[in-house]
């Protein structure tokens, strides 16, 4: 289970970094994996409403930003924490937020899906300093899409008023006690997951698609990683082709090694795509293999072939090992 805290005050010891920072340890000691990313440090650049996003589903501004993508697509939950300026979020949380715009486009332009959609979960953290009724309402709103755009579903609002001086959220009689609450109650079902590891040489085509088939198909009974014994510089842009005539969004995956896998992540499953070479061993879990040829070198119907013969044995997989 990956959870991704975005920071969104300047202020780095602030009211909203102590609230996230409750939140991400309760999450670490539930046995889940973070990263707090202060947005506010990283050099992230307007969206320009260029409309290359819409065209060619990316964005062609150069900075931080760039390597978020891959982060945001991995995470099961984000967590948006900022305070309250002026009804809406701090200027360089909003900077982050208008950047989804890539992600967005992708879905709702070029009709993609993310395969971690269906499962992915995110959640709003805010403060402020008066007691305005409506002062959070324009940052959840602003979070609602952000979160729709990075394929994640709204799971809540944990927003505190009067809350203004640093350290004034450790005099709250609630809230550190609430993000905590909240934290584990978000955690759980991630974390009864199986852990399902697909593997082939390169991690360019096969163990990709599996990897998006499952997390797709199955994504709340299955914590899916999939890595290659000597892996590809990139993913097979044919492979990434045919993934799109069923609608999937392969963009942002790199190829792994099973040596990147997350500390002390260990698989109750291995499933190898056609051991040829250097298959691994796994103590402990239980491995089979689908024997299935390589189509990186091959034609696009073969490649084809090779997809929907993946789709059909992680469809069986599943009914097999872990039915709804
Ligand atoms: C530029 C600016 C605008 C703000 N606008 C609001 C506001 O509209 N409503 C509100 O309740 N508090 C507002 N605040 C107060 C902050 O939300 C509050 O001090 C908060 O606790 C800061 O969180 P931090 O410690 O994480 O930086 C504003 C503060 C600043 C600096």
């Amino acid at each position: 289970m990956f959870v991704l805290g975005l920071q969104g005050s300047p202020r780095s010891k602030g009211n909203t970094s102590t609230l996230l920072s409750a939140f991400l340890d309760e999450v670490e000691k539930s046995g889940g994996r973070v990263k707090n990313l202060d947005v506010t440090r990283m050099k992230i650049l307007p969206c320009l409403g260029c409309g290359t996003c819409e065209k060619k589903g990316y964005c062609p501004r150069d900075d931080d930003m760039q390597a978020m993508y891959p982060v945001l697509r991995e995470a099961d939950l984000v967590v948006l924490a900022t305070p309250i300026y002026f009804y809406g979020p701090t200027a360089q949380m909003k900077l982050f937020i208008d950047r989804s715009q890539a992600l967005w486009s992708r879905k709702y332009v070029l009709g993609m899906e993310d395969p971690g959609r269906k499962w992915r979960q995110g959640f709003l953290l805010a403060v402020g300093a008066t007691k305005g009724k409506n002062i959070f309402d324009g940052t959840k709103l602003t979070a609602k899409y952000f979160f729709d755009a990075v394929g994640a579903d709204f799971s809540g609002t944990l927003g505190y008023r009067k809350v203004e001086h640093v350290g004034d959220i450790d005099s709250h009689p609630t809230a550190l006690g609430d993000a905590r609450a909240r934290a584990k109650e978000l955690t759980a079902p991630f974390l009864n997951r199986k852990k399902l590891l697909f593997v082939c040489t390169e991690n360019a085509c096969r163990s990709q698609m599996a990897a998006a088939f499952a997390r797709q198909m199955a994504g709340d009974r299955f914590e899916v990683e999939s890595a290659g014994s000597a892996p590809a510089e990139k993913s097979n842009p044919m492979m990434e082709t045919v993934m799109v005539e069923k609608g999937l969004d392969m963009a942002y995956l790199k190829p792994e090694a099973i040596s990147d896998l997350p500390d002390g992540w260990q698989p109750d499953f291995v499933v190898s795509m056609g051991c040829e070479v250097d298959c691994p061993t796994f103590p402990g879990a239980v491995m089979e293999d689908w024997d299935l040829s390589d189509p990186a070198e091959e034609s696009v119907a073969f490649m084809r072939d090779i997809r929907d013969q993946v789709e059909n044995r992680v469809e069986n997989f599943i009914s097999e090992h872990m039915p709804s």
